[in-house]
């Protein structure tokens, strides 16, 4: 039903647009027109859509619409760059409308820059967003009384025998829940798409929609963070003859991913986490009451620290006496990992949402539908993906019908040897966030489908032209081991730059350094030593009266 309206809208709004000028390759055209105003509010970008085989082996299955947007070039154009933001289930198009002037100046303005829903994205791309549920209500039915809603309650990092067996006894259940829940996105109207919405089928629609606009021969610009890398890395080796002018920001470790469940990886994600934890608190502590609501007079760091864990215990302990708490610590931490992807947010998150949970924990006052939304929209969160569904939306599955159909073929693992990969994770990787739940990786061990195409490898290709990798030092989903694996296979091919900084991606954080460097990448092809450091801008202030600088000055020493 809902998928014949959404192709009735594209059509529809193709043949309104099709006295429009367009490309002659000689291949399928782009026609460019106004974009749909219930998604695209900026009147200056373009959009269209582009047909592609469903499954780019088998023609006989049908066939695939995306939709696409473009800000043109503010110079001279050299062809166009195509950008992905990650999620996976970001929307291109979201993004364009919000970030425009970013991304061209990022690629030099001297590229139009296009982006496109991907399958599985939105409601103007066909196949669109994948639902497993009739609504939010059907959702919090099928998984009420489990971590799914409430969060993973632990304490003294989860080293208390209580807690371990607490959630070992939960093993059972939530199998049963994820099988069963895999069943249901199959008989869903996404079901039938699921095999078609891949990585391996973007990399392929990265070449069409590149061939429609450049020529079958063009070499293939494209920008990709966050999970956007592993488009990325997919896309390089798949095509390595194409490879125009590439820039892989936040890099998630193809490797990992091309051996090893999601479900078991997600701990190796989070090796950075628990310094940027003491980021967050030692740059509150520099700041001080009047630039960070969570610090007194006199307050160093581990004053802090001693404040948030004991909100975490006040919730863990009223969970233990009411299930039905506003808010468990499982939450409090999910908002804390949230938050970590984008220094910007750190003085909202100390100023405003943590006296916020402090009310809330207290029983003072309600849980905060933001904060509620926060505390639940983990590792889709890119800084540049900012679309949220509402608190009270059927969630989405695209996160993990993409990553979980991508990757490996299951093994039988069992939820069982998930929780004890999660439980050393807490005692060991991250002791700040080690147990968060949910998080879409984790339903991949039970996940029903493979895509029709998978690409595990070779990650070490001769490419046309070199890449750009780019990673921060200190990166809460994607940490920089991904990047320097990534780099360290291409060889001479790839040139890694590194940011001095914090959060997801390097975008999370102003550089000049590192703005000129991509803008000289993609105007001159320039490229900068390998292993360049980049600063933060030193006027950036993370807290009031206090950057970046002075945060990693004052850091407590790490084992990162
Ligand atoms: C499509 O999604 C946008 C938000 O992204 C929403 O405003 C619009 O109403 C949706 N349109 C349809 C037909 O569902
Ligand atoms: C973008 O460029 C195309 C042709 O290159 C032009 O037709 C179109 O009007 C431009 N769009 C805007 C908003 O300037
Ligand atoms: C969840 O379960 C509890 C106890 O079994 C029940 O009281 C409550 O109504 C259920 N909530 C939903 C949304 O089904
Ligand atoms: C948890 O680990 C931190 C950091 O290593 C340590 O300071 C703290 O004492 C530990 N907490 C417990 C209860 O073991
Ligand atoms: C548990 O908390 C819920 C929500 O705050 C409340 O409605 C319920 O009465 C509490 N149950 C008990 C036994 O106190
Ligand atoms: C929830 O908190 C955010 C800040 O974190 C605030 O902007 C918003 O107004 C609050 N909403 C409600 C309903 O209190
Ligand atoms: C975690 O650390 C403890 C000691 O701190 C050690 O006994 C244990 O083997 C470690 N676990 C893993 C999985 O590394
Ligand atoms: C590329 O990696 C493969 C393993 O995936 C290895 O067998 C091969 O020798 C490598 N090639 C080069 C040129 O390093
Ligand atoms: C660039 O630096 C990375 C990280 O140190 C390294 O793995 C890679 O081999 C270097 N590349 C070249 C061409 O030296
Ligand atoms: C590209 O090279 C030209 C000529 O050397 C130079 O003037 C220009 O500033 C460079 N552009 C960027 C963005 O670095």
């Amino acid at each position: 039903m809902e998928y014949y309206k959404l192709v009735v809208l594209a059509l529809s709004f193709a043949s309104t647009v099709s006295c429009m000028a367009s490309s002659h390759h000689g291949g399928p055209q782009i026609q460019w027109g106004s974009c749909d105003p219930s998604v695209v509010s900026d009147t200056s970008l373009s959009c269209g859509f582009l047909e592609v085989p469903l499954d780019y082996q088998d023609p006989s299955v049908g066939k695939a619409r995306l939709a696409l947007i473009k800000a043109n070039a503010t110079g001279e154009r050299r062809g166009s760059v195509v950008f992905n933001p990650g999620g996976p289930g970001g929307s291109g198009l979201e993004v364009v409308n919000e970030l425009k002037d970013l991304l061209l100046g990022f690629s030099g303005g001297v590229y139009d820059v296009i982006s496109w829903d991907p399958r599985g994205v939105g409601n103007l791309t066909v196949p669109g967003e994948v639902f497993c549920f009739d609504d939010f209500a059907e959702y919090t039915a099928f998984f009420n009384g489990t971590i799914e809603l409430t969060g993973i309650e632990e304490t003294g990092n989860f080293t208390d025998p209580a807690d371990i067996n607490a959630l070992l006894a939960q093993a059972p259940i939530m199998q049963k829940k994820y099988e069963q829940l895999a069943q249901k996105c199959m008989q869903s109207p996404s079901g039938k798409f699921l095999k078609y919405i891949g990585t391996a089928a973007a990399v392929r629609d990265i070449v069409s929609i590149a061939n429609a606009l450049d020529g079958p021969d063009a070499p293939i610009n494209y920008i990709g963070t966050s999970y956007g890398t592993l488009i990325g890395s997919w896309l390089v080796n798949m095509f390595p003859e194409r490879v125009g002018r590439v820039v892989l920001d936040g890099v998630f470790d193809p490797i990992v991913f091309a051996t090893q469940e999601p479900s078991l990886s997600m701990p190796s994600q989070l090796i950075s986490t628990d310094t940027i934890y003491k980021a967050i608190i030692t740059g509150c502590a520099l700041s001080g009451p009047s630039g960070c609501a969570a610090a007194s007079e006199g307050d160093g760091p581990l004053d802090i620290d001693a404040k948030l864990q004991a909100l975490m215990k006040t919730a863990y302990d009223a969970t233990k006496l009411n299930a039905s708490v506003p808010m468990t610590s499982g939450a409090i931490r999910n908002v804390l990992f949230g938050e970590m992807y984008f220094p910007a947010d750190w003085s909202n998150l100390m100023n405003e949402e943590y006296p916020q949970m402090v009310q809330i924990v207290n029983g003072e006052a309600p849980a905060n539908a933001t904060l509620r939304r926060r505390s639940r929209q983990l590792i889709d969160r890119s800084p540049l993906v900012k679309r949220g569904s509402q608190p009270n939306d059927s969630p989405s599955f695209t996160g993990s019908a993409i990553y979980c159909a991508d990757s490996v073929d299951l093994r039988g693992t069992t939820m069982e040897q998930v929780f004890k990969g999660i439980i050393p994770a807490a005692q060991n990787v991250s002791h700040l966030v080690g147990s968060t739940w949910p998080v879409a990786f984790y339903r991949c061990s039970f996940w029903p489908v493979r895509s029709v195409e998978r690409y595990h490898g070779p990650f070490n290709k001769t490419l046309a032209n070199k890449i750009l990798v780019l990673s921060n030092l200190f990166d809460p989903i994607t940490p920089l081991p991904g990047a320097e694996t990534v780099a360290r296979l291409l060889g001479k091919d790839a040139v890694l730059v590194r940011q001095n900084g914090f959060g997801h991606i390097t975008v999370a954080e102003p550089s000049t350094c590192l703005n000129d460097i991509t803008a000289a990448y993609f105007a001159n092809g320039t490229l900068p030593a390998n292993n360049t450091l980049c600063e933060v801008d030193a006027d950036y202030e993370v807290f009031s009266g206090v950057n970046t600088a002075d945060i990693l000055a004052h850091l407590p020493r790490t084992d990162v």
